[in-house]
């Protein structure tokens, strides 16, 4: 089976790891520090352990470790036939990650960006090989979301769409098609939803408990808006929300002050143990 690499071993890149290794697939896990690798490989396990208890399927910890190796720096990834980047959703982290990729990768190499909202030929243009970039957007968390949204950029090739497609499908995933648009499908909906979410509690109109509580209870959604920015990271939701507003520079994508202080203030959500709510 070929190698893939997955880039960065944050919230994201846990999930992708975990369910390629599940499916039969070799990994390399990279990140910028041992101690991030070593706490992936034991969420990793603890995940694959609480799979069936949480509704998954019976999943074996060591065996999915087994398919997993760990590299500090990019250039663990240069044997991978595909990379999957799934590392901080900010232009400049990004841009530097995929250019050391590019450096280090051999020129067959597919890049498949995991991202928010930063559009995929933006991202493609910092590269030599445009036409093997392409963005998935993976739903959180990636093991369980059956669906993802697949999006070519302008100079992306039809055989590195299909390449992503079958490998999608060997993970379990249906990928949905979307144009290059900042944000996708999801995140202009999503983003949006969850801003203005937040500035409902910014300025005192309800608390986050029932802000929640009229999605769950009035619209039927198994998780409400803070729900949900908890567990995507508050911090992501700032950043992917800041994109958005750069790009379509329309104030309907004002960032919320209360995103801002909360993520300068270190309440990320469910990976610091406290967000919009408070976790053990
Ligand atoms: P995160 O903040 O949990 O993890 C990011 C990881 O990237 C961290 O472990 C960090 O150490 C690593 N990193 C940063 N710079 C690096 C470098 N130079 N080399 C190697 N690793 C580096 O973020 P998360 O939530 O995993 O998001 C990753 C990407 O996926 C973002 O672009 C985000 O917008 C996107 N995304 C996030 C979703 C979510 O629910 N959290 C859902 C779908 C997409």
């Amino acid at each position: 089976m070929a190698l893939i690499g997955v880039i960065g071993a944050g919230v994201m890149g846990v999930g992708v790891a975990q369910n390629l290794a599940q499916t039969g697939h070799d990994v390399v896990l990279v990140d910028k520090d041992e101690q991030i690798l070593k706490e992936a490989l034991e969420t990793i396990a603890r995940n694959a352990r609480m799979s069936r208890l949480m509704g998954g399927p019976a999943l074996d910890a060591d065996e999915i470790l087994s398919r997993i190796t760990t590299s500090v720096g990019v250039g663990g990834a240069a044997e991978a036939e595909v990379v999957i980047e799934n590392v901080t959703e900010n232009w400049e982290v990004k841009r530097a990650v995929h250019e050391e990729l590019d450096k280090v990768c051999g020129p067959d190499t597919v890049f498949v960006v995991n991202t928010s909202a930063i559009p995929i030929t933006k991202m493609a243009s910092i590269t030599q090989r445009p036409d093997k970039v392409v963005g998935v957007h993976f739903m959180n968390p990636v093991p369980a979301k059956p669906a993802c949204e697949l999006i070519p950029g302008f100079h992306t090739s039809t055989e590195t769409v299909e390449r992503t497609r079958d490998l999608l499908k060997a993970m379990g995933k249906k990928a949905i098609d979307v144009k290059d648009a900042c944000g996708f499908v999801s995140n202009r909906v999503l983003m949006l939803t969850v801003n203005e979410a937040a500035y409902l509690v910014h300025e005192g109109v309800a608390t986050a408990e029932s802000v929640d509580e009229v999605f769950r209870s009035c619209f039927g959604h198994p998780m409400g808006p803070l729900e949900t920015a908890d567990l995507i990271g508050v911090d992501t939701i700032l950043y992917s929300v800041e994109v958005l507003y750069e790009h379509y520079a329309d104030s309907k994508y004002r960032p919320c002050p209360l995103l801002k202080q909360m993520t300068d203030a270190g309440l990320h959500g469910r990976k610091s143990g406290r967000g919009f709510y408070t976790y053990n």
